[in-house]
């Protein structure tokens, strides 16, 4: 009879869900489950930490994308422990007790202790309380209720814990456990996307790596509240992007946000359209066989915007300057292509054109135009001719009566453009080519 009784988990007057008794209990102790899913190693560090609180009456929780992906039967190594006492004192025996490296920061009472190829991070349970939209929140300690309480979604609200004699035990408060068979990213509160808008953005990289669907409310809601993104810095929106790139497949949350109207929120120039994208960020993923560069996506990404445009982005989002000059280099050359047009071009000529701008804009090129002529000339410049080097060099040019100065450039690069096009090929070719202009 216990089978049929139905628990009512009261979700704070938001949703109700109906779990039957026996899924309760058979999803109350995990320890067989993270045995099957995750490494030995891992395993094997969570019962280290676990050994160290034995007597001391410390609970302790691993939380977070771990357990999620643990029920999703996906092995993770991104280890969360919620330590309801002193997080950064249990963290230092960590690392003494493992022979590894703890990094403190005692002002956010966080630690990440490291140990091989291994890394854990460790936090004080708490609360928190956003003062207004956007800002960061006030942080007091608190118990894992308060802990899961403060999280985005359902489905990463839960925590399992790791303390003996409750290893193992599932704590779900918020029936996340059942969202993950529902395939359903749903938020805790009506106020979540308000309190941090950058959830909008964690929503839809879940919903799309997960292959899930926001729940009907959670979508209302972000519909709703997609105007908050504006109250988030460039700099936090840009660390989001940066994460969104790093999935598997980032086109399809980056087709979300166009369809939710996202961008509008965050940089209205890329608040269109793109039906080229998909395909492009494919062939970079072919191009590079795995995961492309940040400058590369970033680079397709906003490759249908003008200079201007192209100059605002990496202003509102602080790009670093290195990928700032790749995605700037790959917008410029775009308007330049016009000089590779032909079927016939001198290498010399590929090589002018093309010998300022960085090879990862290059690639971004070729692979965002996928034209196969222009790929010949792009891919010889970038298999060969940007490696090529006269033999003889300005000091030769001094000992063949070449003095220093813009005449010795212009012979250098003379010089050069014969080589790229085989117009000499030894030393003697080049020493008789330079005699002959003199
Ligand atoms: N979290 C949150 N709100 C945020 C960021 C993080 O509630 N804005 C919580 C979630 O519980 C999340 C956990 O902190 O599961 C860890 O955050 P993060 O490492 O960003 O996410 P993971 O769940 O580990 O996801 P991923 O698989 O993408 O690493």
């Amino acid at each position: 009879m216990a089978d049929e009784v139905l628990l009512s988990i009261p979700l704070k007057g938001y949703a109700c869900y109906n779990l039957l008794y026996q899924e309760v209990a058979e999803i109350s102790n995990l320890a067989s489950q993270m045995n099957s899913v995750l490494s030995q190693d891992v395993l094997v560090l969570l019962r280290r930490v676990a050994n160290l609180v034995i007597g001391d009456g410390v609970p302790l929780y691993l939380v977070g994308g771990l357990v999620r992906d643990l029920l999703l039967k996906v092995p993770s190594r991104d280890v969360d422990i919620v330590v309801v006492g002193d997080a950064l004192t249990l963290a230092r025996s960590l690392s003494d007790d493992i022979d590894g490296a703890a990094k403190i920061h005692r002002r956010f009472g966080t630690a990440t202790v490291s140990c091989k190829n291994l890394s854990v991070d460790m936090v004080t349970a708490r609360s928190e309380v956003y003062s207004r939209p956007g800002a960061l929140p006030d942080i007091r300690p608190g118990s894992i209720d308060d802990d899961l309480k403060r999280r985005d979604f359902a489905i990463n609200a839960m925590a399992i814990r790791l303390d003996y004699p409750h290893y193992g035990e599932l704590i779900d408060p918020y029936g996340g456990r059942q969202d993950l068979t529902q395939r359903v990213v749903r938020v805790l509160h009506k106020r979540s996307f308000v309190d941090d808008a950058t959830r909008i953005l964690r929503a839809l990289r879940y919903e799309q790596r997960l292959g899930f669907h926001l729940e009907w409310d959670t979508e209302a809601l972000l519909r709703r509240d997609v105007p908050a993104l504006s109250t988030i810095s460039g700099n936090r929106i840009c660390h989001e992007l940066e994460i969104i790139l790093r999935e598997e497949q980032p086109e399809k949350v980056v087709e979300r946000m166009n369809g939710l109207g996202v961008w509008r929120s965050i940089f209205t120039p890329l608040d269109a359209e793109d039906d080229k994208l998909s395909e492009r960020f494919e062939r970079a993923r072919r191009v590079a066989g795995g995961a492309p560069s940040l400058s590369m996506y970033l680079s397709l990404l906003v490759y249908n915007l003008t200079e201007s445009d192209v100059e605002r982005f990496i202003l509102f989002f602080r790009i670093q300057k290195m990928v700032a000059k790749v995605i700037r280099d790959a917008v410029r050359l775009k308007s330049m292509l016009g000089l590779l047009d032909g079927n016939v071009v001198l290498p010399s000529v590929i090589y002018r054109a093309l010998c300022s701008y960085s090879p990862t804009a290059i690639l971004a090129v070729d692979v965002a135009e996928g034209d196969s002529l222009l790929h010949r000339h792009l891919n010889l410049y970038l298999k060969r001719l940007r490696y090529v080097r006269t033999l003889l060099d300005g000091e030769a040019l001094l000992g063949l009566g070449v003095n220093t100065g813009p005449l010795m450039g212009k012979i250098l690069g003379e010089l050069k453009d014969a080589r790229l096009d085989g117009r000499v090929t030894s030393v003697q070719d080049e020493v008789a080519l330079v005699k002959h202009w003199l």
